[in-house]
């Protein structure tokens, strides 16, 4: 029996479909609940943020979530395979027409992904004053939060709505089917086999 995390909304219902056409049967959730039981999973309903938790802490064998997250909580789980879905990216976006200066003094950068932003303006020596946010992410430019922002871009339109743009891409993200290091060597042959028969789909030869 395996334990599967799964982050609520898109990137559960396209894992479950995958997991459907694996085994040719019918994966869902009822109406509210969190857990849902198979022979031979247990499927858990999490936040996106929780999953890499469930997985650290092995309340869960496995799960599914984004390589930005993954990149930012700095959890030590395994990284078993790329799903590549849910791709987007995390990226410096300015008011249109501006341009990334890193010579200037005190830049300021809104953000929810604190890490990833911290790690990026210290690799290139930049004293950044990264402000934390929790989302709306897009407004604090508007306003004179901050000078930029790094966020999650998908398909581009909430910064261009708000009238700004990429000026640098951090990273390329997709979701990572992801394991925890006690159960890979505990349940080998089960999370192998499972990780085989992802794969087959994902990576059809
Ligand atoms: C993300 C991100 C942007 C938006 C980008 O927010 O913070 O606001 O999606 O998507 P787009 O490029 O397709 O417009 P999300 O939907 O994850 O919500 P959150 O801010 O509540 O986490």
């Amino acid at each position: 029996m395996l334990t599967v995390a799964l982050p609520k909304g898109r990137i559960a219902q396209e894992t479950l479909e995958i997991f459907e056409t694996i085994f040719g049967e019918t994966f869902a959730f009822d109406d509210r609940k969190l857990i849902l039981e198979t022979p031979n999973f247990k499927f858990l309903l999490v936040r996106n943020q929780d999953v890499a938790t469930y997985v650290f802490h092995q309340a869960a064998d496995i799960g599914v979530v984004g390589l930005d997250t993954l990149e930012e909580q700095g959890l030590d789980v395994i990284r078993l395979l790329d799903l590549k879905r849910g791709r987007c990216k995390v990226a410096i976006g300015m008011r249109n027409g501006e341009t990334l200066d890193l010579t200037k003094p005190e830049l300021k950068v809104a953000t929810k992904m604190v890490n990833i932003t911290k790690r990026y303006f210290a690799d290139r020596a930049v004293a950044a004053d990264v402000i934390k946010l929790y989302g709306s992410i897009e407004l604090a430019p508007l306003v004179g939060l901050a000078d930029m922002i790094v966020d999650i871009v998908e398909t581009g339109t909430t910064m261009k709505q708000n009238g700004l743009e990429v000026v640098e891409t951090i990273m390329e993200s997709s979701t990572y089917l992801i394991a925890n290091k006690n159960s890979f060597f505990a349940k080998k042959t089960e999370i192998l086999d499972i990780y085989e028969k992802i794969n087959g789909v994902i990576n059809p030869s």
